[in-house]
Order: C-alpha cells, then sequence, then structure tokens
C-alpha cells in the first residue's frame, strides 16, 4: 500500500492537514530537546520529512531513517540529496519491529504517523528501548480525535468521508486513504498508548494534543 501511495503521498499530506503536517513535525523535534551532535533514529521514516526536519533544527544532527517501504524510500532519498544535510542523513529499509541499530546506540528515536501502522506496535516499542542510551528521548506523533464537541464533528465528517474521497481521487488509489481513518479509530485512546510506552521502559510520558487533538505528540525519556 504504501509503495503505491508514495508518488503522491506528500502532496496529500501537505493539501488534508492544509499544511500543518510540517508544524506538527517540528513541534516533536523540538519537544526531543536535543543538543547538536546527537543521533536520531527516524523509524516508518517514509519520505524523510521528519528526518529532514531533524536535521535542520538540531545542529549536527545525524540521522537514520528506517522504513520498509522501497518507494517511500526512494522519494525521501531524492529529498535528502537535493537537501543541505544529505551527508547527515543516511535511509535504510528495515522493519520497525526488529531495528537495524545496536543496543544504547541512540539519543533519540522520532516516529510520524507510523507506529499506528505497525503489525506488532508492542514490540516496536521494546526494540526502541533496545535501541535508546538511557535518558534517551522518544517522540512519537499520531492522529487522534478533537475533544471539543463541536470541532469534533466536524473533523469527524471530515476524516471519514472528504478525506477519503480527496485521497482516492489523487492518489488512485481505492483504500488507503479508507485505510486512514479506520486504522485511527483501531489505535488505542492518548491515555492507553502513553500506558504502553511507559510499560515499555519509559518515563515521563506525556501524550500532548496538538491542534484541538487532530494530532497528539507522545513525548517520553527512555528509563
Ligand atoms: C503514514 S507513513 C508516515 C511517513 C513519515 N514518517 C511521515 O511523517 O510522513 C507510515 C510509514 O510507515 C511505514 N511502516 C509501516 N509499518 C512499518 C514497519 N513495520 N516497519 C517499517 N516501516 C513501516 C510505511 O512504509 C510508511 O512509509
Amino acid at each position: 500500500m504504501f509503495d503505491s501511495i508514495a508518488p503522491r503521498y506528500d502532496l496529500l499530506n501537505r493539501v488534508l492537514s492544509a499544511g500543518l503536517d510540517r508544524r506538527w513535525r517540528n513541534q516533536a523535534i523540538d519537544a526531543l530537546g536535543l543538543s547538536s551532535g546527537a543521533r536520531v533514529l527516524d523509524l516508518c521514516t517514509g519520505t524523510a520529512d521528519l528526518a529532514l526536519a531533524a536535521t535542520k533544527r538540531i545542529s549536527g544532527a545525524r540521522v537514520l531513517g528506517v522504513d520498509f517501504s522501497s518507494e517511500m524510500l526512494r522519494r525521501g532519498l531524492a529529498k535528502v540529496r537535493a537537501g543541505e544535510h544529505a551527508r547527515a542523513i543516511q535511509l535504510v529499509r528495515g522493519d520497525a519491529s526488529c531495528i537495524p541499530a545496536a543496543d544504547g546506540s541512540v539519543d533519540a528515536v522520532t516516529i510520524g504517523f507510523g507506529i499506528r501502522n505497525v503489525a506488532e506496535p508492542g514490540r516496536a516499542l521494546e526494540e526502541i528501548a533496545r535501541v535508546l542510551r538511557s535518558g534517551g528521548r522518544l517522540a512519537i506523533l499520531e492522529f487522534g480525535e478533537p475533544r471539543i464537541p463541536g470541532v469534533r464533528t466536524l473533523y469527524r465528517w471530515y476524516f471519514r468521508y472528504l478525506l477519503p474521497l480527496i485521497g482516492r481521487l489523487v492518489s488512485k488509489h481505492q483504500s488507503a486513504y479508507s485505510y486512514l481513518p479506520a486504522s485511527v479509530g483501531a489505535f488505542p485512546p492518548p491515555a492507553e498508548f502513553a500506558r504502553r510506552i511507559a510499560a515499555a521502559g519509559f518515563s515521563q510520558v506525556q501524550a500532548v494534543p496538538l491542534t484541538f487533538g487532530i494530532v497528539y505528540l507522545y513525548v517520553a525519556s527512555r528509563r
């Protein structure tokens, strides 16, 4: 599915979020509070937007981006090569449930809109805990639901009906953008997901609503 939506993935992100996706990624990077030269692992990196944001916002950061879709990575690589920080980002094909990195080898892990898609999220959290150094930081962006009733009703209509329609017309994929609201509906609520992060070996877990709670930013530190 991700291979086939890769050609229009970035365009649809910008259009369907009205450009807010860039701001959410920047907020995730800033919440890590990293110092210069940090080693960052961006899991489910897709077309590398979060990896690119990390190199722009953290001076001297070195980023390893991992994803299992070769088409998403191919597009990500073209963007990385065209950017200012080409040498700071390495993209590798791999699975979030079996991360190709050594124990305690990174200062931070980021995941943008990817954990919901991972078949075994508990296994991925264990793997993240393994590769993070003690005190290392975690930032996960994932979709949520607005908490204000009127906004929630409006948003549900957009997310369940209009977004899949636009997604289908632009991507030409029949089901990928219907899968999006379905997979968000199946994802645990923020408090529950925060508990799962804590259970995987993290402290100071926070679930921060962004833009009325359309998106949640989960931040934590490795114990
Ligand atoms: C919605 S995209 C997010 C891409 C990017 N992080 C962003 O912020 O736009 C989800 C990505 O997760 C990847 N993915 C899903 N399950 C995965 C897994 N088990 N291991 C590695 N990548 C995975 C998909 O290939 C896809 O590129």
